[in-house]
């Protein structure tokens, strides 16, 4: 007799992005920048900002709330709100507990999870080991942001490349047999940190130390250089955990930071560009928010489906860099 394992399963999906679309020909109005130096170098050609009422939080419920709905659960039945965020609405409390009071639930555990960019894989890896421990059956997981707020407005090397939304994924513990291969859940995921790279991409400021909120500041260059590195590396290991090899994987949905990026770690892995997710080019890089935009996108669009297998991988600040992978 096979024994069964808790696994963490995806039941739905959901984003949201700020009604304002801001395209390449309007952020040259702006700065000193082209709509052809921008595709070029980054494959963007439009971001949403958010307007005046929109908050990281009221983007995080309303994707949360588009994620319920496709998984067909009450908020009610929710214990535990982990959302990835880089752009707080305050300092504290933690705006997973704000997304919480909105969607009109209470109780359960909401806290928020500090690791930009790599956010999402961050969130998604908590929760799954809270489900699969048994203290939670049923997970949002949010990645939400307003990195318009902590732009740098006058500093082209930066501003152009950023948009705001959110993007919300509901996790439930399913017990499944770990020999079926065709057993849905989160297969695999591995999370890493280097903190020695904190002057590469950072916030100048906070609350304990400028008593600001500051703005964010880059060198895109040797990012870019470590990303794609980190990424693939990060990427076999999660493969070689799995048992698995890059053949078997049916969509890769990359954090959105650069088409280059992501176009450079498909070839590393001997990937077929056609079966990596790509929203770059309409919503730029939203951080936290980019993984599950694009995975939401793609499963309301119809290439994701039930049964296949997805990698999620994304790489930021910190650096943090991680990646999981998942059977629908
Ligand atoms: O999400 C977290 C992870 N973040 C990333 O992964 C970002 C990784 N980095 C990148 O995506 C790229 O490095 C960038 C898109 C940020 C920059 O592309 P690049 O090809 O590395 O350009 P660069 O920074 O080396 O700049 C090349 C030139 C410079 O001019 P000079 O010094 O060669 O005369 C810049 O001043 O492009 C200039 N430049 C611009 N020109 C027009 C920089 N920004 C702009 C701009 N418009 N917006």
């Amino acid at each position: 007799m096979t024994g069964t394992v808790l696994r963490s399963v995806i039941r739905g999906s959901g984003s949201a992005l700020p009604e304002r679309m801001v395209t390449n020909a309007e952020m040259a109005t702006m700065v000193d920048t082209t709509d052809e130096w921008i595709v070029e170098r980054t494959g963007i050609r439009a971001r949403h900002l958010a307007g005046e009422g929109e908050t990281t939080s009221s983007l995080a419920t309303l994707a949360a709330r588009r994620a319920l709905d496709a998984a067909g659960f009450d908020a009610g039945s929710i214990d535990c709100i982990i959302l990835a965020t880089a752009t707080p609405d305050q300092t504290f409390p933690a705006s997973a507990t704000i997304v919480q009071h909105n969607l009109g639930c209470r109780g359960g555990m909401a806290f928020d999870v500090a690791a930009v960019c790599s956010g999402f894989l961050y969130a998604l890896t908590t929760a799954d080991a809270l489900l699969r421990g048994g203290n939670v059956r049923r997970a949002l997981v949010i990645g939400a942001e307003t990195f318009s707020r902590i732009l740098d407005w006058e500093d082209r090397t930066t501003c152009v490349l950023f948009g705001d939304g959110a993007g919300a994924i509901v996790l439930e513990a399913v017990a499944v047999d770990p020999a079926d291969p065709a057993a849905p859940g989160i297969i695999a995921s591995r999370l890493h940190a280097d903190g020695a790279y904190n002057d590469l991409l950072y916030v100048d400021g906070g609350p304990s130390t400028t008593q600001t909120v500051g703005k964010l500041r880059m060198k895109g260059r040797e990012v870019f250089r470590h990303a794609v590195v980190n990424l693939a590396s990060v990427l076999e290991e999660v493969l070689a955990d799995a048992g698995l090899t890059s053949a078997a994987i049916d969509w890769v949905v990359p954090h959105q930071a650069n088409a280059r990026i992501l176009d450079a770690t498909a070839r590393k892995l001997s990937l077929s560009p056609d079966k990596v997710i790509v929203t770059v080019d309409h919503h730029a890089n939203t951080s936290a928010a980019s993984v599950p935009l694009a995975f939401d996108e793609a499963v309301r669009d119809g290439r994701i489906r039930p049964g296949q297998l997805v990698m999620f991988e994304a790489m930021g600040g910190g650096f943090t860099w991680g990646a999981a992978l998942v059977r629908l």
